[in-house]
Formats: structure tokens, C-alpha cells, sequence
């Protein structure tokens, strides 16, 4: 029998199942109502589509598997971040080791050797010459925007239509998807010294301007990626201009498109930004991010005088180092499958009349009624969200140890949605 984690969906019972509703009511009760979307309750009374969240039990390989005992494929990673696969077996045996031996250290006060190993491997896989260390990915943006402030003494920053860079309030200040769902409530205490320009589209003058925060394919913003040249061209106008160039791959990176780093892709004809935030699968699950750097830019934080001026109390955890470390040996044998095995899906969808967009395993399938695709999607056990402005795609980011067989089941799943949506 083919192990969980490489398995097809198996489903014993209607999604949401009835564990994973009980569940959900007591989520109720307890949680922020703007964290988990919900609508059961709504639905039990009147009656309608129940399309609440099934509940994760465990998670292997590229399956999920509910409380219920509903076994999925997950085409998401997990937000992307699972790319070795949910509960890698090397990664967590690297992890469970570190808890027994040190599942903490101090931060900026005393280090300890799997971080120190850790920033070497980065620099190694990267090009970059140091790192700040974070715990997601908003963290790793919100230190790319202050190394750029300290390297360049402006504060002007320029960000991209549809840009996504996480949620906290410095990130928010150079996110402009959805505009005004995320921003428009906290809109005066946001940073007034952004400005926005076309993703893909022409510069404005940069001459006030320190940084450049680009995603090199937007992820969230709905796998969009710019035309050919644009991001060397961008490159080249704002290191003329003396702004620092900050690419986040929290999405991009660590594989997903098939290099370390997008920055890697050869279409950037050696260029290079002098910024890369990572995250997402960064550990494989467990949350840390880094901000990546040259020297040049890193450098003019000047020495710590005993008081670091950019720190937090987990800075370098060593459970996540250690799972981080793990997960770049696993990576280094995958990344050779990502083109062949993202081309393959793609070349499916596309000979069914489909249009895909994105590079590796990270794809987007343009589809009209993205949202009731999904859904038709769940129903039969794949899990696979919208993305986009206008959730205009299906957004495909599965692990990349996914089975071709269980691709296969997907696209197979997809058509049957396709014929009953008609879309
Ligand atoms: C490109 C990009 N940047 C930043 C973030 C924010 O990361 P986090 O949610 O870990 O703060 C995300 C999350 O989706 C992302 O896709």
C-alpha cells in the first residue's frame, strides 16, 4: 500500500466532518473572530453549504489528514512552507535532538553553534555575506527595511502594485495586495514614505528613495511574474539611483522555483539585490526567517555596543536552526526535481485548455469562479487556495516531494470541478 504521505485522498466522511465542526465551534468561542474564517454556524441554521475549515490533525509527507481521519493532498505546502514535505523525518529528528539539548538560547547576548552553522550555510547556498535571523517572515522584511534605511540614510522605500510582505506594521507599509482590506484600518499609523509603482511596469523617479522591496514572482499577489528584463532593468535604476534592492522570497525562495534562490534564475544575468528576505520553508515548519546581505549593505549597521539595535528573544533559536540546517540537506536532493516535476504539472494543465502561470513548483492556474473551484477541489480531498487581486488563480505551491501520482489525481480532480462549474 503506497505509505501516508504519497497517498491520493481517502475520505470517510462529507468535509467539514463532524469532529472537525465540534472542533470548530469551541475555536469559536475562544478565538479573535477575525483569525479563522468560519461559516458552519451561519450554514446549520439555514441550512445552506457548510464550508468551514476542516481541522488538521497530522501531516505527512503531502498529505493531511483531519480530525475525522479524511486523508488530503495539500497543494499548498501549508502557505508554502512546507517544501520538504509536512513532518520531514530528517528535519524533525534534527529538531527533537536540539529540544533535548538546547531548545534556547540569548538571542543577541550568547550564541550558540547551530546558528553560527546555520549563517555559514546560508552565506554557502546564497552568495550573501551575513544574515539577521527573525521568526517569520514579516520579521525578516521588517529588518530588510532597516538595514536599507541604515545603509543609505533615506527614507524613502518603493513598492510594487499586488506586493504582499506580511502583516506587521512595518511590512504592511510596503504591502499593497488588497489594499484595502489590510491597510485601510490602520492607515494613519502607517508609514507615510512609501511609495507604490506597477508591478512590471515603469519606474518612478528614485532619486529620494533608499529602498526597493520587490517580490521576483509575487506569490499571494497571484503568481504574477514580471516581464522578461524587468527585474534586472529595476536592478541596474536603483543601485544608479544609490537605493538599496531588498527581493523577498519568502515565497521564491528555498526551492521553490527551482533554485535556492530566484535571485539564482539566469534571467537576472548575474545581478544581484543587496537584500533577500526567506521564511515559509525555511525550517520545514518551524517558524524562523532570516534577512540575508552583503557585506557592503550589512556592514553599516556598525559593531553592537552591547545593546543590539535590532534583536528579539528568539533570535537564532536553536531548534529551528538545527531543523533550518536539516532542511537544506534535504533540499539539496530535491532541488534538482523542481523544473522537471513543476513543468510536468504544468504541461497537464495546460493540454487541458488551461492557462498557468509561474516558474517551478510555484504555479497559478488562471480560472474564472476560483473560490467555488476550491471548494469543489476540497470536496474531493485536494487542498488548494485562490490567490490574486481578484482571486484569479488557483495558486499551486505543493511540497516538493508531492508524488507525480498524486499530481495526476489533481488534475484529474480539477477537470471533474472544471465540467461541474463549467468553468
Ligand atoms: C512574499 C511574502 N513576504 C512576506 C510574507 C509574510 O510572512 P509571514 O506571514 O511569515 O510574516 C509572506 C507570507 O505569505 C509572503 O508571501
Amino acid at each position: 500500500m503506497t505509505p501516508l504521505g504519497r497517498q491520493r485522498p481517502a475520505l470517510v466522511t462529507s468535509l467539514p466532518g463532524p469532529a472537525s465542526s465540534a472542533w470548530i465551534d469551541r475555536l469559536a468561542a475562544r478565538e479573535c473572530p477575525a483569525i479563522t474564517a468560519r461559516r458552519a454556524r451561519r450554514a446549520a441554521v439555514l441550512g445552506a453549504a457548510d464550508d468551514d475549515p476542516i481541522v488538521w490533525e497530522q501531516a505527512v509527507g503531502a498529505n493531511v489528514v483531519d480530525v475525522d481521519g479524511n486523508v488530503l493532498v495539500d497543494m499548498t505546502a501549508g502557505f508554502g512552507v512546507a517544501s520538504v514535505g509536512h513532518r520531514n523525518p530528517a528535519v524533525v529528528a534534527a529538531g527533537a535532538a536540539q529540544l533535548a539539548h538546547l531548545p534556547h538560547a540569548m538571542g543577541d547576548a550568547f550564541p550558540d553553534p547551530v546558528r553560527i552553522r546555520l549563517l555559514e550555510r546560508l552565506a554557502a547556498l546564497s552568495g550573501m555575506d551575513r544574515a539577521i535571523l527573525g521568526s517569520s517572515g514579516s520579521d525578516a522584511v521588517e529588518a530588510a527595511l532597516k538595514t536599507a534605511r541604515i545603509a543609505t540614510g533615506r527614507d524613502g522605500v518603493l513598492t510594487f502594485s499586488g506586493s504582499y510582505h506580511g502583516l506587521s506594521y512595518g511590512a504592511l507599509s510596503v504591502t499593497r495586495y488588497k489594499a484595502g482590506a489590510f491597510r485601510a484600518p490602520f492607515a494613519g499609523q502607517l508609514s507615510d514614505h512609501t511609495i507604490a509603482a506597477d508591478f512590471g511596469g515603469a519606474l518612478p523617479d528614485l532619486s529620494e528613495i533608499g529602498a526597493v522591496i520587490v517580490e521576483p514572482i509575487q506569490g499571494r499577489g497571484g503568481v504574477r511574474v514580471p516581464p522578461a528584463g524587468w527585474l534586472a532593468g529595476l536592478i541596474d535604476a536603483a543601485h544608479a539611483a544609490g537605493a538599496v534592492v531588498i527581493f523577498d522570497e519568502i515565497y521564491t525562495g528555498f526551492g521553490r522555483t527551482g533554485h535556492w534562490l530566484a535571485l539564482q534564475s539566469p534571467a537576472l544575468r548575474g545581478r544581484r539585490p543587496d537584500l533577500v528576505c526567506i521564511g515559509k520553508g525555511m525550517a520545514g515548519g518551524y517558524p524562523i526567517s532570516a534577512c540575508l546581505g552583503t557585506a557592503a549593505v550589512m556592514d553599516a549597521w556598525g559593531a553592537s555596543k552591547g545593546e543590539a539595535l535590532h534583536t528579539q528573544t528568539f533570535l537564532g533559536n536553536p531548534v529551528g536552526c538545527a531543523m533550518a540546517l536539516a532542511c537544506i540537506d534535504e533540499l539539496e536532493v530535491l532541488l534538482p526535481q523542481v523544473a522537471k516535476k513543476g513543468a510536468a504539472l504544468r504541461a497537464s494543465l495546460e493540454a487541458t485548455g488551461l492557462t498557468v502561470r509561474g516558474v517551478g513548483m510555484l504555479l497559478g492556474v488562471v480560472i474564472d469562479e476560483s473560490l467555488a473551484v476550491s471548494r469543489g477541489l476540497m470536496k474531493r480531498g485536494y487542498i488548494a487556495l485562490p490567490a490574486g487581486e481578484s482571486a484569479e488563480v488557483i495558486a499551486l505551491t505543493p511540497p516538493l516531494m508531492i508524488d507525480p501520482d498524486q499530481l495526476d489525481g489533481f488534475c484529474a480532480a480539477l477537470a471533474e470541478v472544471r465540467t461541474e462549474l463549467s468553468v
